[in-house]
């Protein structure tokens, strides 16, 4: 029976509010409105960023939207379209995206970046383009986290938010792209732009720092040194690339100086993959002066980054990334071909998978440094 033009009643990973636990609800998807388009989400990994926004408390915290449906990497099927839909139908295979690709606004027609702004502000504040959700629960509107909510069997995303991939993708793998994945790879090949023969640093060996290691590799680094405090991590970056290792907690000097000595003046690119200020700015210092290059891409809302000067007058440079720097709609396709064609590596990232009744501990296993990347299966 079809359901087109029709409210579904599925289950959703609701969070009622922030540090708590999130329940597993029957909600309501609303059908998709013009330019809107409804899918069935069938697989979704576990992102830092997830647990973050729910767990990491601070000044931030209010401005954010509750209840909601966490969940941004997220891959599934279209089950119907909304008025004006043009590039989508029933039973494509498609990837949502947090970062849209309108094709029409300044960002879009610029190459020098992937940050379009269609939607943005709603996006930020859980709601679509007209303002509201189409996700509910008893009758109350339930946010959609940066317009996704991959942690429900439904969900609702403007068709600028989504792109369609091949038919043959396993989507239990090609979730990841939607976040990141993308992010790591696109951090070291399109924001770095690592070259061949360089080195590399790359802070903090989660799924988004492994792909970062992946990406440099791929770019033809010669030294990739792998940082992180959790030792468990670095026989997976081995495998990825990284050639040698340092535990911060392992050495009596800063992280920075140990990077220095390593590489007789700092490594030409280091990639902080962590969210955090402190190790940011150890990445930055651990580049080499003149030409070292230093690209921000864990996520952090409120806090601040202090700098010396000097740092940057001697010719280093820091900037960020925001989803690897790859304009979605167009990217993400390829990236999936690039899986497909065993150019790219997916599997090694997924450690676990579990149904969408034990979310919570997904974010324990990420939480516990026990998991590269959890996938659910709705
Ligand atoms: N120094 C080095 N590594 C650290 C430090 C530190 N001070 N603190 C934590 N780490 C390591 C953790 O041990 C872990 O291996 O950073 C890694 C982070 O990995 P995940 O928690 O799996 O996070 P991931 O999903 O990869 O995201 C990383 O990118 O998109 C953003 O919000 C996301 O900021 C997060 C970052
Ligand atoms: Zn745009
Ligand atoms: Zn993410």
């Amino acid at each position: 029976m079809s359901t087109q033009g029709q409210a579904i009643r599925c289950k959703a990973a609701v969070a009622w509010e922030p540090g708590k636990p999130l329940c597993i609800e029957e909600v309501e998807v609303a059908p998709p409105k013009e330019h809107e388009v409804r899918l069935k989400v069938v697989a979704s990994g576990v992102c830092h960023t997830d647990w973050a926004y729910l767990y990491e408390t601070g000044a931030a915290l209010r401005s954010r939207p509750y209840p909601l449906v966490l969940g941004h990497e997220g891959a599934g099927v279209v089950e119907s379209v909304g008025p004006r839909v043009t590039r989508f139908s029933p039973g494509d295979k498609v990837i949502p995206l947090f970062l849209p690709q309108c094709g029409e606004c300044d960002r879009c027609r610029s190459p020098k970046t992937n940050l379009c702004k269609k939607n943005w502000a709603n996006t930020q504040m859980g709601v679509l383009a007209d303002g509201t959700s189409r996700i509910s629960c008893r009758g109350q509107q339930i946010h959609q986290f940066i317009g996704v909510s991959s942690f429900s069997q439904f969900s609702v995303v403007p068709d600028c938010s989504l792109t369609r991939i091949s038919a043959d993708a396993p989507l239990e793998k090609v979730c990841l792209l939607g976040c990141g994945v993308s992010t790591g790879y696109g951090a070291a090949l399109n924001a770095a732009k690592v070259e061949p023969g360089s080195s590399c640093a790359v802070f903090g060996l989660g799924a988004v720092g492994l792909a970062a290691v992946m990406g440099c590799k791929v770019a033809g680094a010669t030294r990739i040194i792998g940082v992180d405090v959790n030792p468990d991590k670095f026989e997976k970056a081995k495998e990825f690339g990284a050639t040698e290792f340092v535990n911060p907690k392992e050495i009596s000097k800063p992280v920075q100086e140990v990077l220095v000595e390593m590489t007789d003046g700092g490594v030409d690119y280091a990639l902080e993959c962590v969210g955090n200020v402190a190790v940011m700015r150890a990445a930055l210092e651990s580049t080499k002066d003149a030409w070292g290059c230093c690209v921000i891409v864990g996520w952090t809302e409120t806090e601040e980054m202090s700098i010396p000067v000097e740092t940057l007058l001697l010719g280093r440079t820091v900037k960020g990334t925001y989803f690897g720097g790859w304009k979605s709609v167009q990217s993400v396709p390829k990236l999936v071909q690039e899986y497909l064609d065993g150019k790219l590596k997916l599997d090694q990232f997924v450690t676990h998978k579990l149904p969408l009744e034990q979310i919570n501990t997904a974010f324990d296993l990420l939480k516990g440094g026990q998991c590269i990347r959890t996938v659910i299966t709705l």
